[in-house]
């Protein structure tokens, strides 16, 4: 893959934050591209100008947008629900899982991911990573037990970037619910709840899938239609404008677990964002995240920053440097306009698709002039 062609030099012009900002902190959110905000913009100038005018063609706008979603994981639209954030679509599978039996995890996970477990009440085992930082499935498989009902893993971890290999856990878990957190790989790396055969899956917008806050997405499976959710509104049945106050059926669909009017600008949000990436290519933004992360990590074995983010096939975009003194070297970067987050261990930086090979230099020269303070 090519780091500096002029088809990426396009993507990246989408992205006004690019022009002023070396950017290398899509796992804590993203800048969005145009589109996105031109979504948001006409659904607001339509407000501004109709009220609720286009409520219908904003209703449908939501389903088109819903089957651009579901295409965009290998689910059917009935499988998807509009959340703000991962929070909510965990809870919401919780909802549906947490009377089945104990979860196994591990102890990589961004705690939203395990809490609303343990909040219910579930007891949740944890796993431990190799001296590397990967999370092996043979580990997980060994820690099997028969009242495993779920096991739950992030596809990439929030804080060393461990990357898991869906399909391989799929086959591992031996029946079990496999529920994942995509908020630190949908948008970067390809999702199929088909193949990794997934019983449910949520993810945030603002992070790698460009979409900005309050426009995340649940997946759900089909057959856990079957089950009750715990939450519901008026919204969630088949005829809500009948009123009637004692009587209603549930849609179908998970779309009866998103509660009350819809928040339209964000699900639009979404909806450009997912067409934007799916227009790049998701083969295409894979091969250039794990290009440009490579680079990236060349280029720190060169100048001997230690990283602690497991490589080869294990590897994401993101990437764990060790510094002693974390809050000193993203002040450091950020003078010189580099983005990066701090974490406990040094700092973490991210490698979008829309990064280049200048990005990865500035930030590896700007760390061969780091003194500690
Ligand atoms: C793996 C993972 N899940 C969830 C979240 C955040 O959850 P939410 O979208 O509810 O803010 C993060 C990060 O901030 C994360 O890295």
């Amino acid at each position: 893959v090519s780091l500096d062609d002029a088809a990426w030099r396009e993507v990246r012009g989408e992205f006004p934050a690019l022009a002023r900002h070396v950017y290398l902190n899509a796992a804590a959110a993203s800048p969005t591209p145009r589109v996105v905000r031109a979504a948001v913009d006409r659904f607001h100038a339509a407000l501004e100008a109709e009220g609720d005018g286009p409520w219908d063609a904003w209703l449908a706008e939501r389903e088109a947008t819903r089957a651009r979603v579901a295409a965009f994981v290998g689910a059917a639209p009935d499988e998807i629900a509009f959340v703000p954030n991962t929070s909510t679509g965990i809870n919401l599978i919780v909802d549906l899982l947490a009377d089945d039996g104990d979860v196994l995890s591990d102890t990589l996970e961004f705690p939203t991911v395990t809490l609303p477990w343990i909040h219910r009440g579930v007891r949740v085992d944890a796993v431990a990573p190799r001296a590397d930082g990967h999370l092996d499935v043979d580990d997980l498989r060994a820690a099997l037990e028969p009242r495993h009902a779920t096991v739950l893993v992030s596809h990439v971890q929030f804080s060393n970037g461990c990357r898991q290999d869906l399909a391989a856990l799929g086959q591992a878990r031996g029946g079990r619910h496999l529920v994942v957190c995509g908020s630190q790989s949908t948008g970067a790396f390809a999702i199929d709840v088909q193949a990794g055969q997934i019983t449910a899956f949520a993810t945030a917008g603002h992070k790698w899938l460009c979409a900005g806050f309050g426009a995340g997405f649940a997946f759900m499976r089909r057959d856990l239609l079957a089950r009750r959710p715990r939450v519901m509104g008026w919204f969630s049945t088949n005829d809500p404008f009948a009123f009637d106050n004692r009587h209603y059926s549930l849609l179908d669909s998970h779309a009866r677990s998103e509660l009350g009017c819809p928040p339209f600008g964000q699900i639009f949000a979404l909806g450009a964002a997912v067409d934007f990436l799916a227009g790049i290519g998701r083969e295409r933004i894979e091969a250039r995240v794990l290009a440009l992360n490579t680079y990236l990590t060349d280029g720190l074995d060169r100048i001997g920053v230690p990283t602690l983010s497991p490589r080869g096939a294990y590897r994401s975009a993101e990437t764990l440097c060790v510094f002693p003194d974390p809050a000193h070297v993203v002040a450091h970067l950020a003078e010189r306009g580099i983005h990066v987050s701090p974490k406990p261990q040094g700092i973490r930086v991210s490698t979008h698709f829309y990064n280049s090979a200048e990005d990865v230099d500035a930030l590896v020269s700007a760390l061969r002039d780091y003194r500690p303070a």
